[in-house]
């Protein structure tokens, strides 16, 4: 949430490209976005133009996403100190804002905007005042509360400062450039050697690199790392929309995790296994689509005879208890994502063992973790997941494999290109589907998930009302929502007669019935998709795929921004 940029030029460079960089993050926030580069101060609502003249050799730019004051330029990053001696961009929240602000309004600043942020460059401003900058951080550090990665440029300096407590925050080493940003797919097109920042750790960078800090001031080392951020090489942005061009990518995402699967990410696995063999306890840890990929990883190794749990992880602690025979899997895109820290970090906590499974490579999950999985889905950049999901949820059903679940993963690339045949079919069911205002999505054992996570992505693309559910409960409520014409969305899977029965009941109320299914028979109706799979385990993958296409055409013929929906952000690293 929010994505801050900075960059630090041996020579000078174009002022705008620090919006160009700061794109690439704009699925963390688009409310509106700024940069300041040592004389310009810009700021904007709405999404990000790459435009305008200068050069400058340091500047940083921030992309928000509202928490604290409204969508409004003044809200917008950067913040200045009240004598234009500091400028700042913050990604977090500082919780004690207001009462730092409190005590710099009697010391005589004055603030421009209602945000959290404003205060760090007064505080800032105040301390230098007073004491050189190399003492002011420290003071900003012991002062502030809250969570925060923070860039900022103080007049006279050529140099950016970074300060990270809880929110991302990674630096990385580019030919004659150096990038400070909130997530590595900033610059991984310039280069693939980062440092990632650890809490309560500083930087001053300058022309001539970086130097890092601990939180005192105290000289710390920090070595870079390689990271590798599979490029698909798949079809360009079909359509203009990212969403279709990634769900596209999945048969090529799906084989390159298998073969890693049975590669260089081998070992890893094994242990994974090795680890849920071993401990008593098993939970998910996760957020959004995320935790309908577990929803349905767990209901594979169930089957197999392991019983899992999982848990949003917003209501982990409230939910969980953890010992020291709990294992804690986080599945996280991101890996950023702050519910889920807070889940491992209540679980470590307690005694608990962690692992991740994660998209982002070194992401703060992944750091976080004994042991970790990537899902080697590539960058992601519609902010609706769908080859992450698909990803998450190839390892899990790979997962159960180890543990017994009888499937082929092999087919899975093949089945996922054949049900891309059918699109035009699933794009009539979308158009009908988005002339309601509401969609019921129904769904049974391993389609549960499925429909719950078709439902999700309606409702973050389309803005439909989407509710999805499980098949038997409907008629504990739900069903008196049924009238002539509603549509319902019915996953049936050809093992599950029980389903059928729940489709019946709303079509015998006047609901109009869509289908998916593998049954054999059922899949001839125009109101059905016949999906290719007699394996259950595939199935709820194939349906979930076509169930993102349902979501993006039904987007598309409402003509919605179905990249960057309203009110949404990708990375969410608030609480
Ligand atoms: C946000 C994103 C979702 C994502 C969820 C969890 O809501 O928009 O697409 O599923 O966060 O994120 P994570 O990165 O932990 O999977």
């Amino acid at each position: 949430m929010c994505g801050i940029v900075g960059i630090v030029s041996k020579t000078p460079y174009p002022s705008r490209v620090l919006l160009d960089r700061l794109k690439r993050l704009e699925y963390r926030g688009y409310d509106s976005y700024g940069l300041y580069d040592g004389r310009t101060l810009l700021r904007r609502i709405g999404g990000i133009r790459v435009e305008g003249g200068g050069r400058t050799t340091a500047g940083i730019a921030h992309t928000r996403w509202a928490t604290h004051g409204g969508v409004s330029e003044r809200n917008a990053h950067p913040h200045l100190s009240c004598d234009g001696r500091v400028a700042v961009v913050h990604n977090g929240i500082i919780e004690n804002y207001e009462e730092l602000r409190r005590g710099l309004l009697r010391k005589g600043h004055r603030f421009t905007s209602e945000t959290d942020s404003e205060v760090i460059a007064h505080h800032l401003e105040d301390g230098l005042r007073r004491r050189p900058v190399e003492a002011a951080l420290p003071r900003l550090f012991r002062e502030l509360k809250g969570t925060f990665a923070v860039l900022a440029m103080v007049r006279g300096r050529d140099e950016i400062f970074a300060l990270k407590r809880d929110s991302p925050l990674v630096l990385g080493a580019a030919e004659g450039r150096t990038i400070l940003a909130s997530d590595i797919y900033a610059f991984s097109d310039w280069t693939d050697r980062a440092v990632f920042f650890e809490n309560d750790e500083m930087a001053a960078v300058g022309p001539s690199g970086a130097r890092f800090f601990d939180a005192t001031g105290r000289p710390i080392r920090k070595p870079a790392r390689t990271f590798r951020w599979e490029q698909d090489r798949g079809p360009r942005r079909t359509a203009g929309h990212y969403m279709l061009k990634e769900i596209l990518e999945e048969p090529a995402a799906v084989g390159r995790l298998l073969f890693s699967l049975g590669g260089d990410q081998k070992p890893a696995f094994d242990r994974l296994v090795r680890l849920i063999r071993r401990t008593r306890k098993v939970i998910f840890a996760s957020c959004g689509t995320s935790y309908h990929a577990t929803l349905l990883g767990a209901y594979y190794l169930h089957r197999t005879g392991r019983e899992v749990q999982t848990l949003i992880a917003s209501e982990f602690r409230h939910f969980a208890k953890v010992d020291a025979e709990t294992l804690v899997v986080a599945v996280s895109q991101s890996g950023e994502t702050m519910d889920v820290i807070d889940a491992l970090k209540y679980a470590r906590a307690n005694g608990g063992r962690i692992a991740a499974i994660v998209n982002v490579p070194h992401s703060t999950i992944q750091r976080m973790s004994e042991l970790s999985l990537n899902i080697l889905a590539g960058p992601e950049v519609c902010v609706a997941s769908t080859k992450a999901f698909v990803n998450q949820a190839v390892l899990l059903l790979a997962l159960a494999r180890a543990f017994g679940f009888p499937v082929r993963l092999e087919t899975i690339p093949d089945r996922l290109r054949a049900l891309f045949r059918q699109r035009a079919r699933l794009r009539a069911m979308a158009v009908r589907i988005a002339r309601s205002r509401d969609v019921y999505i129904i769904g049974r054992g391993l389609t549960y998930p499925v429909a719950r996570e078709t439902a999700l992505k309606i409702k973050e693309t389309s803005y439909i009302h989407a509710e999805g559910m499980m098949g038997g409960e409907l008629k504990h409520g739900t069903i008196a929502l049924i009238e002539k014409g509603t549509p319902v969305l019915s996953l049936i899977n050809a093992g599950d007669p029980d389903i059928i029965s729940n489709t019946k009941e709303v079509e015998a109320r006047g609901a109009e019935i869509f289908v998916l299914t593998n049954h054999p028979t059922l899949g001839g109706d125009r109101n059905a998709v016949h999906l290719k799979t007699a394996n259950d385990g595939k199935f709820g993958i194939l349906a979930a795929a076509a169930g993102q296409l349902i979501a993006y055409y039904a987007a598309a013929a409402l003509g919605r921004p179905i990249d960057k929906p309203r009110n949404l952000a990708k990375s969410v690293t608030v609480k």
